[in-house]
């Protein structure tokens, strides 16, 4: 099969603890490839800006761990809050000492609920979701990067970025300002890292009803005026293939990305939107 090549290598996923998220889609993903999967999430609440309804708990991580283990994979669930360097280090030793080593990081820990008037727009919640989204992704990449060099056999980062990586969204400055960060991060990795065969792609998912998608909903119908059905039929109609975006659409493309059949594809920000991004 095409993404044989997959198979006993280990994958380090951040903000991959919380149910019906991306970062668990893609998980399961390679977990049933025969993956060794490290489970990173925040764990705990930490203050307004990370409460518990936005964050993976610590018992939700260790549950998708326990559910790699049962689709085929071995994995071990790691805290980390991807804006310490100390905890972005931790998590790639751990991933290292576990498995002994690290061929897959994918940045997918995200803060996008954080959405404020452009005018009102709290200074806290920009460092917060810059932390979050772009600062935590150049953390974890670095210590992912300085590991797969001295491994000397390459690797590969995914950055799970956002159509906000691409076009501009209300109410979402620092979100739109931290993914578009993200695909500049992207690049300059790969041009530096390439001389060591790691290839560094970002994905740009549109709209997925996750946790945190839920959310958007219903923060974006009520500025808007609409009831929630009526805002996400919206969405769906503004669609060429006429439905949002699937966790599972992102996970195959992160199978894809990180296979040996993306072995020439380094530097893209790849749209999985079913058509409604397209540079
Ligand atoms: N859902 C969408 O519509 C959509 C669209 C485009 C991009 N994305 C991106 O996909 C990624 C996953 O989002 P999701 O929709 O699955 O939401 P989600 O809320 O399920 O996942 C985000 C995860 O990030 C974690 N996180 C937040 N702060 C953290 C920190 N300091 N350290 C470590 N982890 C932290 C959360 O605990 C959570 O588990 C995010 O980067 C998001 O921006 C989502």
């Amino acid at each position: 099969m095409l993404l044989d090549d997959l198979a006993g290598k280990t994958v380090v996923i951040t903000g991959a603890g919380r149910r019906k998220g991306i970062g668990e889609a893609i998980a399961y993903a390679f977990a049933q490839m025969g993956c060794n999967i490290v489970i990173s999430d925040l764990g705990q609440p930490k203050g307004e800006e990370f409460s518990a309804e936005h964050i993976g708990a610590t018992e939700e991580m260790n549950d998708i761990m326990q559910d790699c283990i049962k689709r085929g994979g071995k994995a071990i669930a790691v805290p980390c809050d991807v804006r310490i360097a100390a905890d972005c280090k931790n998590l790639i030793d751990q991933a290292v000492a576990h498995f002994g080593s690290i061929d897959v990081l994918i940045n997918n820990a995200g803060v996008g609920y954080l959405m404020e008037p452009f005018t009102e727009f709290k200074e806290s919640s920009w460092d917060a979701v810059l932390d979050v989204n772009l600062k935590g992704a150049f953390l974890c990449s670095q210590q992912a990067a300085i590991r797969m060099i001295e491994q000397g056999r390459g690797g590969c980062i995914i950055n799970i970025a956002s159509q906000a990586a691409k076009s501009g969204f209300p109410y979402a400055a620092a979100y739109t300002a931290s993914k578009h960060g993200l695909v500049g991060l992207t690049r300059s990795n790969a041009v530096e890292l390439g001389k060591f065969g790691i290839r560094v792609n970002a994905v740009c998912p549109n709209h997925i009803t996750t946790g945190l998608g839920h959310w958007q909903n219903k923060f974006f119908s009520e500025k808007f005026g609409l009831d929630y059905e009526t805002y996400l039929q919206g969405i769906r109609d503004r669609n060429p293939l006429g439905r949002t975006g699937f966790v599972e659409d992102i996970a195959k493309a992160c199978l894809f990305l990180a296979s040996d059949m993306a072995a020439y594809i380094t530097g893209e920000a790849m749209n999985v939107s079913g058509g409604e991004e397209y540079h």
